[in-house]
């Protein structure tokens, strides 16, 4: 590599701006999750981010696992939510297979969290609920788009979405009835912050049978 811009070998940050002990950390993972959400939210460094933003693993027919982003909708002690087409490559994965992990990473504030756990689809009256919510837009688009499947064109797609518009011209969007909204509900919850000579903090959270919360420390 002649470019020293682009020796992906020399590229490394370092860590340390921060640390994760367990006296700030609590027992309660979601507590200590909502606590991280608020201040990646808070840093803001511009309107391209979304602090929402996760990495949803799941896994194939074959067991092969498949992941892509999604956005957060929500978040409580009972799970987090995001909303997608059931009839997706990743709905049809999570209808034969419910185990789904996600990954955040706040890279500003050096943090990664991790959760795995057990999906299950929103009630019909949530999804609508929230996707009556969305720009008009974004509700065209999701009825133009049987989302994962092969299409012809981009002008397939064009052509589709005027239609639409025209056919709900004078009413509101009708949610698709394969459209709607899942949550993860975390069994298991790691925090990890960046630290000097890559000795990072590690805190993992298991979910016990009584609901309560198991926490160890991970070497890094
Ligand atoms: C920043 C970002 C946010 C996204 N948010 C969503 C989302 O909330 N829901 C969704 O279905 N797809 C979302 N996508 C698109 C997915 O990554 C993916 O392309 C799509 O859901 C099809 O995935 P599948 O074929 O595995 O089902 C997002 C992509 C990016 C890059």
């Amino acid at each position: 590599m002649t470019d020293p811009q682009r020796d992906i070998a020399a590229m490394r940050r370092e860590y340390g701006a921060q640390q994760l002990l367990e006296s700030e950390a609590g027992f309660d993972p979601i507590a200590l999750f909502s606590r991280w959400f608020a201040q990646a939210a808070d840093v803001n460094p511009g309107p391209w981010f979304e602090p929402n933003i996760m990495t949803l693993a799941t896994i194939d027919a074959d067991g092969a696992p498949d992941a892509r982003i999604v956005l957060m909708k929500d978040f409580s002690p009972a799970g987090l939510t995001f909303f997608t087409n059931y009839d997706s490559r990743k709905g049809a994965q999570l209808a034969a297979d419910n185990r789904a992990a996600v990954v955040f990473h706040w890279v500003m504030l050096e943090r990664q969290v991790r959760m795995r756990g057990r999906t299950e689809r929103l009630d019909r009256a949530a999804s609508e609920a929230y996707f009556q919510r969305r720009p008009r837009g974004s509700q065209l688009g999701a009825l133009a788009s049987a989302q994962s499947q092969p299409i012809t064109s981009r002008d397939e797609l064009e052509q589709l979405l005027g239609e639409l518009e025209a056919r709900h011209a004078d009413h509101p969007v009708p949610t698709p009835p394969n459209w709607g909204g899942y949550r993860l509900l975390p069994e298991e919850v790691e925090f990890w912050q960046g630290r000097a000579n890559r000795l990072h903090d590690r805190l993992q959270y298991i979910i016990q049978p009584n609901g309560s919360w198991q926490r160890r420390r991970l070497a890094p």
